[in-house]
């Protein structure tokens, strides 16, 4: 039953009722006048404020996009055929950093003469609300440790520039890559002040772009808004396939195309390891004549929470490990991998034209996806808050992936997951997986590895050579400590001059100042 609004809004004393008629009959027509029902006990700050969060909303597309998402045709009944209708992505469109070595040097030179001719730009997906880190910041802003000290938008920034520096020297032209930042209300004012406090990290301002993404309210199963507070809507971006309407909104795809952007890599702010720009991935992509790629690494084990990359009916799309049975995801091809291998990451390459088509002609035919969450909220008969133990409204997202679907040209490249993907989810006390301990040390393995492969080597205590076994075997190994700045190395190259047939002492340090052995020099 829709609760009844107590008093007349209007009326209200003080003068600073600013909601109007024409609000409480939006709300009244939409069933959702009960956000107003603790209207008389809001203070006047938080009558504007609520009224100014009322008035942005468009209450009618609000339940529009629920009984969409809760419509027929969605979830269970889409899955239950789905196994029958899938197939693994086939090899002509499919590029691999591992099983295509010898064509890697080609794709990276296109890549970095894209790059050079400044028609590269990098798109940062960055509205999450990081609930389950748990930190009080954008998590962009987060230091997971590392010896340098360095955050995750720190890291970005500089594989940013290192990049363009190869790019100039290779074509001897000055380029930029533009950065476009997605942020969402929760997220853009701290991220901006972030990189004002710190320079844009040595990049030009004009060439960082901030933009913000849509939010949408939590509602409950009966499609009710939810209030996070008597006088505050219980508010959530709307999925990092919000993209695609902020793109719209905020001209982003004018901007790319005033700066002559071609191509445009997307990706997550939480994958310490990810290669802005990468121009092996981005050469490969116009070899192929894509307006869409997606980077995978390989699922190796059929149970892994991972999405995975394939045809359904002819058509790309992203496949959900819970949308599957176990015994699809555990089928295997005649080389022993898995069929539905292609584990996605989130990181992606489009041409802008597509992007431009996306945002003119297929943004509002995506749905959203509907998860269930504990969402705290004021009960609307009692005004107590309530703590959820278990699952009790929901969100609504759209997914960056769900424009697959739209491409003519779908390319898959395949990147190893100890060189390119280590995501930051949880907090280390939760979780053993994807914190900022597992997030530091796939760092520096990485870098360990890149320090060997250059022919430099690593001693104990006693200077007795340490055996070359770069990766970690399971998560109470230690790595060596080993770091090197984005400034001097984007991807292991140009380290043979600091490290060959050198012998260090970890903790080891590389960076634009040169090498430091912290022990050695008692740091
Ligand atoms: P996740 O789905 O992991 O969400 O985002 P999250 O917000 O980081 O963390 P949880 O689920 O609340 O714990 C994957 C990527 O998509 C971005 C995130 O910032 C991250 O880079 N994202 C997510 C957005 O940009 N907008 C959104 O609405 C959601």
């Amino acid at each position: 039953m829709e609760a009844t609004v107590p008093v007349d809004v209007e009326g209200e004393a003080g003068g600073d009722a600013a909601v109007t008629a024409a609000l409480r009959q939006r709300l009244a027509a939409g069933g959702q006048s009960h956000v107003l029902r603790f209207w008389p006990e809001l203070g006047s700050e938080a009558r504007r404020a609520l009224a100014a969060e009322l008035r942005d909303m468009d209450v009618a597309e609000i339940n529009r996009f629920f009984l969409r998402a809760r419509g027929d045709g969605g979830g269970a009944a889409v899955a239950a055929g789905l196994d029958a209708r899938m197939e693994p992505v086939p090899r002509d469109v499919l590029g691999s950093a591992s099983r295509d070595r010898e064509l890697l040097p080609r794709w990276e030179s296109r890549g970095l003469a894209e790059i050079a001719g400044s028609r590269v730009a990098v798109l940062l997906l960055a509205g999450g609300q990081g609930t389950r880190l748990g930190v009080p910041y954008p998590k962009g802003m987060c230091d997971v440790g590392l010896p340098s000290r360095k955050t995750l938008f720190h890291l970005q920034a500089q594989r940013l520039r290192r990049l363009q520096q190869l790019a100039e020297e290779q074509h001897g032209t000055p380029c930029h890559i533009p950065w476009y930042i997605m942020t969402s209300g929760r997220t853009m004012e701290s991220t901006k002040e972030f990189f004002l406090k710190h320079r844009y990290f040595g990049l030009k301002k004009e060439n960082v772009i901030f933009f913000q993404q849509g939010m949408l309210p939590a509602l409950g199963f009966d499609g009710k808004i939810l209030l996070e507070e008597k006088g505050k809507i219980a508010m959530a971006p709307d999925g990092n396939g919000g993209l695609y309407r902020a793109l719209g909104t905020h001209g982003i795809v004018e901007d790319m195309e005033q700066r002559g952007v071609q191509s445009v890599h997307v990706y997550c702010v939480d994958n310490i390891l990810v290669k802005v720009a990468d121009p092996r991935f981005i050469g490969f992509c116009l070899e192929k004549g894509a307006d869409c790629g997606a980077k995978v690494v390989e699922k190796t084990n059929p149970t892994e929470p991972v999405g995975v990359v394939c045809r359904v009916d002819g058509v790309y799309q992203v496949v959900e490990y819970s949308e599957i049975s176990l015994g699809t995801a555990q089928r295997r091809g005649p080389d022993g991998r898995l069929l539905f291998n292609a584990g996605n990451i989130a990181n992606h390459y489009f041409t802008t034209a597509f992007l431009k088509d996306v945002v003119n002609t297929y943004e509002p035919q995506l749905q959203h996806h509907v998860a269930e969450k504990k969402i705290p909220h004021v009960d609307i008969s009692t005004g107590q808050l309530i703590q959820p133990e278990k699952p009790n409204g929901i969100k609504m997202e759209k997914f960056v992936f769900d424009i697959f679907q739209f491409s003519k040209q779908f390319v898959v490249y395949e990147v190893l997951r100890e060189d390119e993907f280590s995501p930051l989810k949880n907090a280390d006390s939760q979780n053993g997986k994807d914190n900022p301990t597992t997030a530091r040390q796939a760092l520096m393995s990485l870098h360990h590895c890149w320090v060997l492969n250059a022919g430099g080597h690593f001693v104990d205590e006693n200077g007795t050579r340490l055996p070359a076994i770069p990766r970690l075997k399971d998560a109470n190994d230690l790595p060596i400590q080993c770091e090197i700045s984005p400034l001097v190395s984007y991807g292991g190259e140009g380290l043979e001059q600091y490290v060959k047939d050198r012998e260090f002492r970890a903790p080891l340090i590389i960076d634009e100042d040169g090498i430091h052995e912290l022990v050695k020099n008692g740091l």
